[in-house]
């Protein structure tokens, strides 16, 4: 089979897809546009249906599929589900029903916190259907428990919803984290693997509780490894963006500023827009993102 040169760089210029319940998913997103600052992203953010960790299974995987195929439909590469509660009930499907394209998922970085824990104790913090669903019982069952490791499961309903709020410190919420890491502590666990991409966004206020209660617990999560993932595919299937020089992706902008970190433009989509959005992803993204907002 002979493929065209064009054929060939259209695919590599095509963006990767990105989607998320919210806005957990830019935590996974930042990763991504540090070690692949070539390429161009598309989000897909289903506001309108945050959060889906209390949701049904069948509910979680027909509300993910709807966003897989939107983002294939975008023309996208590769799609990250950037949410450990949908990959939980629909990655399988999505693979399936897309066998062409690469589909990657989240499960919470459980083995990596196995694997440095030293009293053989560790928390996993995610949504009820994550902490029920297949993809993590399986590394329990598969890799903890012939370890001899214990998991704690923890659940909070009001994490989601605190982040998209913008993680008010006042809030409750915020209060039971705090007394919630010092149980951690007194039950001996020293991992904290953060099973839901919402919640990276409150790592430092993680870590300085715990530099402040003087507490021996490590926080991890899955953002890195993921981006690391999506390099290795996207350079297996030959479909990583050439590099592009500056005045070329000036070109693509629509914004041209000068003393910025120039990458490309992030389209962001999501299926319920408010002001209170905007404002809470332009404080998640800092001012170096080139932000585009998608309407139809
Ligand atoms: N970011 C999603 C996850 O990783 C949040 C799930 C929700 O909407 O409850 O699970």
């Amino acid at each position: 089979m002979v493929i065209d040169a064009a054929s060939i760089d259209d695919a590599q210029r095509a963006p990767i897809g990105l989607f998320d319940s919210g806005i957990g998913g830019l935590s996974v997103y930042l990763h991504l546009a540090q070690q692949l600052p070539n390429e161009r992203y598309i989000y897909y953010a289903d506001t309108l249906n945050v959060p889906y960790g209390n949701r049904e299974s069948d509910d979680i995987e027909s509300l993910t599929l709807k966003a897989v195929e939107w983002l294939h439909k975008q023309g996208c590469k590769l799609i990250v589900i950037a949410c450990n509660s949908a990959s939980a009930y629909a990655l399988d499907t999505a693979r399936r029903s897309y066998p062409n394209m690469p589909i990657v998922g989240l499960v919470p970085a459980l083995k990596p916190a196995i694997l440095a824990s030293n009293s053989g104790h560790v928390a996993v913090l995610a949504t009820k259907a994550t902490l029920n669903g297949r993809l993590l019982n399986d590394v329990i069952t598969n890799f903890a428990n012939p370890n001899g490791t214990v998991v704690t499961k923890y659940f909070d309903p009001q994490l989601v919803p605190w982040v998209e709020a913008g993680m008010p410190l006042q809030d409750e919420t915020a209060q039971r984290l705090r007394q919630q890491i010092q149980v951690f502590a007194n039950e001996g666990i020293d991992h904290l693997v953060l099973g839901c991409t919402h919640y990276p966004f409150f790592k430092s206020f993680l870590l300085d509780e715990i530099a402040q209660q003087q507490l021996a617990i490590q926080v991890v999560d899955s953002g890195q490894a993921i981006a690391e993932r999506v390099k290795q595919l996207l350079s297996e299937s030959k479909l990583a963006t050439a590099f592009l020089d500056k005045t070329s992706i000036r070109n693509l902008n629509t914004i041209d500023r000068t003393n910025v970190d120039i990458r490309q433009p992030l389209t962001f989509h999501a299926t319920k827009y408010s002001d209170r959005l905007s404002a809470l992803i332009e404080r998640l993204l800092g001012q170096e993102t080139i932000l585009q907002y998608y309407s139809e």
